[in-house]
Parts: structure tokens; sequence; C-alpha cells
């Protein structure tokens, strides 16, 4: 089962699953019946044997008749975004990545699912001081969104290490991921579609604030490792693939899209961190997982999928 497969990384890892030969069951509370960005997400995935898409809220929904048969469950349904988790949705994050993450947990531990990879964040880690992050640091959570994270992962984890429970937890902490079906809010996104429309890019901050991008093939790797591995368990970081500044990322843009981006600076946003890098030592020891993907090439994709959207919107208008 992946919940939240009709979002970013979820719809890909279902894809990848599938063609990798497994049944998968994806959970999202998005229809892509009348949510557009769900039905752009899962195109690909609905044509393909071997997929079922339930539109159900994990808040209310009953679990554990998704789960017959179930021998992994990737949970990757929640709210992201830094920014915004400040504001009034505050109590969504909290649902969404807490609440539901318990009877996610609840149920898998009931139905014996053996292991749940679950979706943590690198904002767990909160201000560093440049280095990069390893698991054992202790996190300092810089905004509300991190908060929720990291109860998500550790909720995950506490219900595992009860005497009774027969699931294992592996916790990813991804790190800013990027690529085709990323979500609009997030900065790679808007880069390239500024490049590509000409649009003006509002930048918080001056842009020297650096992120380890990691390319959502990576990402998924990682993830289908993380479920497959007999021995993996605990907390992981997925990230460590090109750590780079934001006017890294706009000069990347410019030279993709041979266009000047118009760039608007704005005061940075409470809660986003200077920096963020991560020791990919665990992942690549427990995981045997490297990046593969540098930004250059992932934006280059990125962008290609952006484009062929562009004409696509061009040609339906
Ligand atoms: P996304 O918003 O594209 O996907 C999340 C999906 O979860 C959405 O489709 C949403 O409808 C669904 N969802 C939310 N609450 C739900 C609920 N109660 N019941 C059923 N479905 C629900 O986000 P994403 O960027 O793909 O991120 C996926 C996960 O990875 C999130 O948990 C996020 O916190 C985490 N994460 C993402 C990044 C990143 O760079 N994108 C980095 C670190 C962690
Ligand atoms: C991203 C995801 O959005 C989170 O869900 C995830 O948990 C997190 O990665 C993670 O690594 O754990 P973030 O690093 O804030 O969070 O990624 P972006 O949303 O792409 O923002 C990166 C930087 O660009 C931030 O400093 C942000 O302030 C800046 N930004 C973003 C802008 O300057 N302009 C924008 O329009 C958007």
């Amino acid at each position: 089962m992946v919940t939240g497969d009709a979002g970013f990384i979820g719809s890909h890892l279902a894809q990848a699953l599938v063609q990798a030969g497994a049944v998968v069951v994806g959970v999202d509370r998005r229809d892509p019946a009348t949510d557009p960005t769900a039905a752009a997400n899962l195109a690909a995935l609905q044509r393909l044997p071997g997929y079922m898409h339930v539109t159900a809220d994990l808040l209310n929904c009953a679990i554990e008749p998704l789960l017959v048969d179930a021998n992994a469950v990737f949970h990757l349904a929640g709210i992201p975004g830094v920014r915004p988790s400040w504001g009034p949705k505050f109590s969504e994050y909290v649902a969404s990545n807490v609440l539901a993450t318990h009877r996610v947990m609840d149920a898998v531990t009931r139905m014996g699912v053996p292991r749940l990879v679950v979706a943590s964040s690198s904002s767990v880690y909160g201000p560093t001081e440049g280095g990069p992050s390893v698991e054992t640091d202790r996190p300092q959570p810089a905004s509300p969104y991190a908060v929720t994270k990291l109860a998500e992962e550790q909720l995950c984890l506490a219900h595992s290490a009860q005497a009774h429970c027969p699931t294992s937890v592996v916790a990813l902490r991804y790190f800013t991921v990027y690529g085709p079906r990323q979500r609009p809010d997030m900065f790679t996104h808007r880069a390239l579609t500024a490049a590509l429309t000409g649009q003006s890019l509002r930048l918080y901050g001056d842009g020297h604030q650096r992120r380890d991008f990691t390319y959502i093939d990576d990402a998924v790797a990682a993830t289908i490792a993380a479920a497959t591995i007999p021995t993996a368990s605990g907390v992981i970081n997925v990230g460590g693939g090109s750590s780079a500044s934001l006017l890294e990322v706009i000069n990347i843009a410019n030279s993709l899209s041979g266009r000047e981006i118009q760039v608007h600076q704005e005061n940075p946003r409470s809660g986003d961190v200077l920096t963020t890098r991560a020791d990919p030592g665990r992942a690549h020891e427990v995981l045997g997982w490297q990046p593969q993907v540098d930004l250059h090439n992932g934006m280059r994709a990125h962008m290609q999928a952006l484009a062929a959207e562009t004409a696509a919107y061009g040609r339906a208008a």
C-alpha cells in the first residue's frame, strides 16, 4: 500500500513499484476524478495493471480492509511544506501527519504487516552549523511542520517498539526532493516555471540558503530499498546528492532555458533554515543507496517535463 499516491513522491513510487511487478493499492484523499493535480499525477499509473487507487481520508476511513495481503506499507500521505505551517492550516498538519499516522500504525500492527516505511523530513534537524546532519544528531525542528514530521516518525518508531508489534519501521528523512510533478509551491518548480514562461520568481532571502537537492528517482530507489532490505530499520537520511544554493539553482535554470529569470527578492520566511545537508553514510551502509542524478541533469529532466505540460495545456486551451 502506498498512502499519498496522488502526490508528488507517492505517484512516482507507486509507478516504480508497479513497473517492478508489485501489486499496489494507493490511498489518497485527493480524487483523480475531480482533482486535476491528482489526475495528472496518476495519469500514467492508472493505465497499468496491478494498480488500484482508493480515494479515502486516512483520518476516518477503514484502513484494515486495504491492508489484506499487504507485505509493506509506504506511508507518504501528509501535509508537506514548511512556510504555511505557521498559519491556520496547522491543525491540518497535526491531523494528517500525526493523528492519521497513529491510525495507520494501529492498522498495520493489527494486520501484521511486516514493514512500514514512513516519509520523514530533513526539516527535523533545524538549523545546523553547515556540516552534514547525521541521524543521531539532536533534532531541533524550526517550524510547526518540522515538529509534526518529528512527531510522525517517532510515533511510528514508538508503535514498532511495542513488544507485540510485528511491524519494523524505517523513517526516511528526505532532503528537498525535486523532479517531474514536484509540488508547485516548491522552489525548483517555481524557478523552472519562471525560466520557461518569463513570469517573475519570488526569492525569500538573498538566495545563499543551501539545500541538499535529491532527484525523485533517487528518492524512490531509496524508498524501495527501505522496504525490501530485511535488516533496514530506524531513521535514515535520503539526501546527499547535490548541495547547492538557490542562486545556483537559478543559474542552472537560466542556462537550461536560455532566458534570464526576473527575480524579486523578499524577506526570508520564518522556519526556513539556512542550510540542509545530509550525511548519506547510513543510507549507503544500510540500504546500499547513493544518489545517481546530479542537479544539472535532474533539473534538465524536470524542465523537460514542465515544458511538455505547458505545451499540452497550450494545445488544450
Ligand atoms: P504531496 O502533497 O504531493 O503528497 C502528499 C499526498 O498526501 C497528497 O496527495 C495528499 O492529498 C495526501 N494526503 C494528505 N493528508 C491525507 C489524509 N489524511 N488522507 C489521505 N491522503 C492524504 O507531497 P510530497 O511532496 O509528495 O510529499 C510526500 C511526503 O514526503 C509528505 O509526507 C512530506 O511531508 C514528505 N517529504 C517531502 C519532501 C519533498 O521534498 N517533497 C521532503 C521531505 C519529506
Ligand atoms: C522541502 C519540502 O517543501 C518539505 O515538504 C520537506 O519536508 C523539506 O523539503 C525537506 O527537505 O524535508 P524546503 O527545503 O523549504 O522544503 O523546499 P522548498 O519549498 O523548495 O524551498 C527551498 C528554499 O526556497 C527555501 O529557502 C524557500 O524559502 C525558498 N523559496 C521557496 C523561495 O525563495 N521562493 C519560493 O517561491 C519558494
